[in-house]
């Protein structure tokens, strides 16, 4: 296993183009993988999870090619191959995107995963789907979904997810009759976005998004930045003396954009361009460096924000004052534990950070020092682990080879290592 020396910064000045977004890859590839005709998706990320999803959709039948960053997809119409192992390797989106697409169609599909992705329960997304008349044989992987015979209920989140709600509205694409499901926390909604864009019957009224069965033809998407990766750089020119960054093109869709709101409440110099493109809209985003007041990060921010907290918290340790990110348990049941890992990274390079009864607390302004942090194979510690050693007194990651899960090119665009 690689390891990675990052140093202190004594300064940072950088203009970047955002990494494209891995959610909303994953789901143009399934989604045009699944529907009938041709697709063009634009900008795609091609990230370790995004090829899994592609090698996926391969495997049931859809044609994908990627040229650079275009991927041009024929999809198998609503009908794919019938008897499949599909790898979804780390992807966590994938495997429960297709767990709810495939449970409506006929045929017997075995979703297998990495050591990791096969440790993540997927308990909540298979008890609604098994509400609609899905047989999946096991909660965690590998498991085998004998797809068909669906009929639409009325489902509510137990738990706000996107990943859980993505796979009801999918599974609700086959199923007879009418899905309904109802989140009181708005998730990310990029997937009733694209299911619009695709010809998908799907309308959401309040809280409530309501699927009747459909058939999905081709589109053109264009993938927007993430604002999951935007988040490193923004953070570290907010930390470093007389820093300076600007991210170019970060997806600024409202379910996404908690993480901004969130340091700029705590006084984070934050400014943005005039929001434009279509349905996910994009913008360029400035941060310069200042001082931070701590953070205070409700449940429902970080259900929506929850891959930006290990981020936020490992920035919390440069605040002056004492930071609280609640609804913090939702980060267990990630590639790592991310609460263990999390406060394990803070704690390598001197911070303070403890858990309580859901609550992440993180104490400013303690004297940071150079650390070893093993990364346990979680892209976000790793990401996580090189903000804080730049910002504090610089770090030893060992296992970073796992950033290309989300961003392959953080530490050549980021990091400069
Ligand atoms: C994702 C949703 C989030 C996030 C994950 C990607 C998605 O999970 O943590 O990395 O693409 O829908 P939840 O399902 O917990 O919201």
């Amino acid at each position: 296993m690689n390891s990675t020396v990052v140093k202190k910064f004594c300064g940072y000045d950088k203009t970047i183009d955002c990494a494209p977004d891995k959610s909303v890859s994953v789901r143009a590839v399934v989604i045009c993988g699944f529907a009938r005709g041709e697709s063009i998706v634009r900008g795609i990320s091609t990230c370790d999870d995004v090829l899994s999803a592609v090698e996926c959709m391969r495997r049931l039948g859809s044609r994908i090619e990627i040229d650079g960053d275009t991927a041009y997809i024929t999809g198998v119409g609503g009908a794919p191959k019938r008897d499949v192992i599909l790898d979804c390797g780390n992807s966590g989106t994938t495997a429960k995107l297709l767990m709810g697409l495939l449970a409506g169609v006929d045929g017997r599909f075995t979703l297998v995963g990495d050591a990791s992705l096969s440790g993540r329960r997927f308990d909540r997304a298979r008890n609604m789907l098994a509400d609609m008349g899905a047989k999946i044989d096991c909660d965690r992987l590998p498991t085998t979904v004998c797809g068909g015979g669906l009929s639409g209920v009325r489902l509510e989140a137990e738990v706000p997810s996107a990943q859980d709600k993505s796979a009801v509205l999918l599974a609700g694409i086959s199923a007879d009759g009418t899905t309904e499901y109802r989140e009181n926390v708005r998730t990310r909604d990029h997937t009733e976005i694209m299911l619009e864009r695709v010809g998908a019957d799907i309308t959401r009224s309040g809280e409530t998004i309501t699927v009747r069965k459909s058939t999905l033809h081709g589109a053109e998407i264009i993938v927007p930045g993430d604002i999951s990766s935007a988040t490193y750089p923004l953070c570290i020119a907010l930390a470093v003396a007389g820093g300076r960054c600007t991210v170019k093109n970060v997806g600024i869709n409202p379910t996404r954009r908690d993480v901004l709101d969130v340091l700029m409440r705590s006084g984070g110099d934050i400014t943005f361009t005039v929001p434009r493109g279509d349905a996910e809209k994009v913008c360029d985003i400035t941060a310069k460096h200042c001082v931070l007041s701590p953070m205070e990060m409700s449940e429902s921010e970080c259900a929506r924000a929850i891959d930006e907290v290990p981020t936020l918290a490992a920035l919390a340790c440069l605040a002056n004052g004492v930071s609280v990110f609640r609804g913090a348990d939702k980060l267990r049941g990630k590639e790592t534990d991310r609460v263990e890992t999390t406060i394990e990274t803070i704690r390598a390079l001197g911070g303070e950070a403890s858990y309580n009864s859901g609550v992440l607390t993180v104490v400013g302004g303690r004297k940071l020092h150079y650390g070893k942090v093993d990364c346990r194979g979680d892209h976000r510690i790793a990401m996580t682990a090189a903000v804080l050693g730049c910002c504090g007194e610089g770090c030893e990651i060992t296992g970073c080879e796992c950033v290309s899960i989300s961003y392959p090119r953080f530490f050549e665009e980021v990091i400069g290592v």
